[in-house]
């Protein structure tokens, strides 16, 4: 059974473990998929009440309409004509709009990050105007509202596909390849996402988290984030950052200015300020934290994190308390 949780989204939203709304666009790229669809709703409505209608008429109508429901005209017109005329406009209104939102390498925007899809969560990397990488991250992405973003997509793996429903379509993330999308947020706010192509056992718990930030506050947030140092703390947070060496955390997992620089697992230098754990799935806390560490197999089952059943509630705790100190 997948945990039931809920995690605020914004005004009037929980994120509750059910699939992220797909009819609730929150930017332009969101919204023009959702108009392709109500239209394509639309037509096939109406083809299936015309249909229907002819079809009860052919069965049960007076001779006289069933004749010339029948004639060559009819035929032409509904069978032949308003097909190839309908059906063209919706390819070419459905082909330029993938064209339009999956853009290229040279398109301008206001901000480029990479996601790549790892078995199973996201490797977030935010980039400059060259392409090289300013800050690492996992499972959230940060972006300014009212702005574009272009996000790369590539895959660890196998193929993944990256859905943020109310900000954009769905891309494959397919190994070797770079695959790009367009998304944006109208709104400063929180927008769930979730991996859309089955990629083997915990599929259906690879949750993403986009959040949109004011311009103004998104760029403090990203300076901060390329200029990330740490200071050793003391307390029990002292006592966690040396278990976290010695119980082996840092061969899978790297934080910034630290000696840990792991790659196999999510970046944990800013896992203190993330909404989730588990990439998506359960909220963010001391508890959760040390929940998730102690047996994460327990929580999403075939995830490549040990369970760390040695570990004592103590030894947990002091982990959890260093890594919430992770901003
Ligand atoms: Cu990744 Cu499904």
């Amino acid at each position: 059974m997948s945990p039931r949780i809920s995690i605020p989204l914004g005004p009037g939203r929980l994120f509750d473990g059910s699939p992220p709304p797909v009819l609730d666009p929150a930017g332009p790229y969101a919204g023009s998929i959702t108009l392709l669809s109500w239209v394509l709703f639309a037509i096939a409505a109406l083809v299936l009440a015309v249909v229907g209608t002819a079809l009860w008429i052919a069965f049960f109508g007076k001779a006289r309409t069933r004749q010339r429901l029948g004639g060559t005209m009819v035929v032409w017109a509904g069978g032949i004509v308003f097909p190839v005329v309908v059906l063209t406009a919706l390819l070419v209104w459905g082909l330029s709009l993938t064209a339009s939102l999956s853009a290229g390498k040279g398109d301008v925007a206001d901000l480029r990050v990479r996601v790549t899809g790892e078995m199973w969560w996201w490797r977030v990397a935010y980039l400059d105007p060259r392409g090289d990488v300013i800050a690492w991250d996992a499972n959230e992405l940060h972006v300014p509202a009212g702005r574009t973003v272009l996000v790369e997509l590539e895959s660890g793996d196998v193929i993944h596909s990256f859905w943020v429903p109310r900000l954009s379509g769905k891309v494959d993330m397919i190994p070797g390849r770079r695959n790009f999308v367009k998304i944006q947020a109208d709104r400063p706010g929180v927008y769930s996402g979730q991996c859309a192509e089955y990629c083997g056992g915990p599929h259906a718990l690879m949750g993403f988290v986009v959040v949109a930030h004011e311009p103004a506050e998104f760029s403090r947030l990203l300076a901060h984030m390329a200029a990330v140092s740490r200071e050793p703390k003391g307390g029990i947070a002292a006592e966690g950052q040396r278990l976290f060496d010695s119980a082996g955390c840092s061969a899978c997992h790297r934080i910034a200015g630290t000696g840990a620089n792991g790659l196999a697992g999510p970046d944990l230098t800013f896992v203190g300020r993330r909404r989730t754990l588990g990439a998506g799935i359960l909220p963010n806390n001391r508890g959760t934290m040390m929940g998730w560490i102690g047996d994460s197999q327990a929580i999403k089952p075939g995830n490549r994190m040990p369970a760390y059943r040695v570990l004592s509630a103590d030894h947990l705790q002091s982990l959890a308390a260093y890594l919430e100190q992770q901003k």
